[in-house]
């Protein structure tokens, strides 16, 4: 597997910001990771591809972040924009942040919020989407901020904010989102402490002004976010028996592999080991047939980009799949409800959208296929939809693949190496 992207961005950033050589190992070479290398070259880090793979890093130490000649490209990356607001935020520079057509629709404001609070000032377009410019706070107060959404990337802006913001900076969330920020800035040295609170919510801190200091290597582990597509063709294709090496299987990440066992697949768990700080396994997935299940809105963030393909796997199973809770999935590198929901009923899928639920009616057989699919530029619709098409009755078309190479270059040889027939 390649790769995991969000462990990838944070990597860059986090050694980019660290005194000393940090080597990082596995790193992700799609092309929203490589936006985040060259931000943060940009910045005054300095981040060098080896010949081998490796990444070395050498970061600038917290406060240390210079001020970018150009506007920098963040591509089709949420995760680089909304993180990089949060590292510049606390940084007394100016930097113009813009990106493709897809990221320039997406909303901004969940992270300029807070930042605004912490001192920063973030002039943008209408609606505060992207291009926009961070002028970063001379002194940065610290907050205390509770998540409106429950989402990674802006209790990553704000604890990254904190990084040079004195005292301490806490993030409140009611759900818990994917902890590879904690566990990375630990890593790195910095004091970051989880709290459970009395009614469920979950505090995390961070200490300003820490020292941070690269320590040893850091080894990135495959991104379950990519083993789903693999894992669920497996799953649609009978005879299938794959082994899929070395994913991340940290627990606010896992809610796919969840929900296909529920629905019936035997999905075995191999040599659980550490990937640093990260829990990484292999997985061993055979064709199963699934039965239709209901998915509840507290499971959606440890799941959030997986949605796309297991709707796929519900078109395929035996009965009724609801997903509730999905408005999340209106703002991500598409209208993500409504690119499954339109993309599901071409290839002859009873589907439909009640509120922010999604329901899908399964067959029990493959269904019809033989669409032409607009992937909205989104490299998840993408994937999702080519697997539809390994196992529909018919071949499925795709209007545009150029993105996946964002999260998930090599997509297209693996799936081949396995027995697909993408061309
Ligand atoms: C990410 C968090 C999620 C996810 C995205 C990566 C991260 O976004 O969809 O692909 O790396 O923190 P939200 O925080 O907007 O839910």
């Amino acid at each position: 597997m390649p790769g995991d992207k969000s462990i990838s961005h944070r990597a860059l950033m986090l050694a980019g910001m660290a005194i000393g050589r940090s080597r990082l190992l596995g790193l992700l070479e799609g092309e929203d990771v490589l936006c985040t290398a060259a931000a943060m070259r940009a910045l005054g880090a300095s981040v060098e591809r080896r010949p081998d793979g490796e990444w070395w890093v050498e970061g600038v130490g917290v406060g240390g972040l210079a001020e970018p000649e150009n506007f920098i490209d963040l591509g089709n990356s949420g995760t680089s924009a909304r993180l990089l607001m949060g590292l510049l935020a606390g940084h007394p520079v100016t930097a113009f942040l813009s990106g493709d057509g897809s990221l320039r629709r997406r909303p901004m404001a969940r992270a300029a919020e807070p930042l605004t609070r912490m001192g920063a000032r973030i002039v943008s377009r209408e609606g505060c989407r992207l291009p926009l410019a961070v002028i970063g706070a001379r002194e940065p107060a610290a907050i205390t901020y509770a998540l409106p959404v429950p989402s990674a990337q802006v209790k990553s802006a704000v604890l990254l904010a904190g990084l040079n913001t004195p005292g301490r900076t806490t993030v409140i969330e009611r759900e818990p989102t994917r902890d590879h920020s904690e566990l990375m800035l630990r890593h790195f040295g910095a004091d970051v402490r989880v709290i459970s609170n009395d009614d469920d919510s979950i505090a995390v801190t961070i200490e300003g002004q820490p020292e941070l200091r690269a320590n040893g290597d850091l080894v990135i582990p495959g991104d379950p976010s990519s083993a789903a597509f693999p894992a669920v063709a497996a799953l649609l294709l009978p005879g299938s028996d794959v082994t899929i090496l070395n994913v991340g299987i940290n627990p606010f990440r896992i809610g796919l592999f969840e929900t296909l066992a529920e629905m019936g697949a035997g999905i075995e768990i191999l040599g659980h080991r550490l990937a640093g700080a990260e829990p990484v396994a292999d997985l061993r997935i055979r064709a199963a047939a699934l039965k239709g299940v209901e998915v509840p809105a507290s499971r959606a963030p440890s799941m959030i980009d997986e949605y796309p393909i297991l709707a796929v796997a519900a078109a395929f199973a035996t009965g009724r799949t609801v997903m509730r809770g999905l408005s999340e999935l209106r703002v991500k590198e598409s209208d993500r409800l409504t690119a499954i929901a339109e993309g599901l009923a071409a290839c002859g899928v009873e589907v439909a959208i009640e509120g922010d639920d999604l329901i899908v009616e399964g067959k029990g057989e493959p269904p019809e296929g033989g669409a032409l699919v607009n992937a909205r530029l989104d490299h998840r619709i993408a994937m999702s939809f080519l697997v539809l098409g390994m196992a529909a009755r018919r071949p499925v078309a795709i209007d545009d693949a150029e993105t996946i190479n964002t999260s998930f270059p090599g997509f297209t040889a693996l799936m081949n190496g396995l027995g697909g027939g993408i061309a």
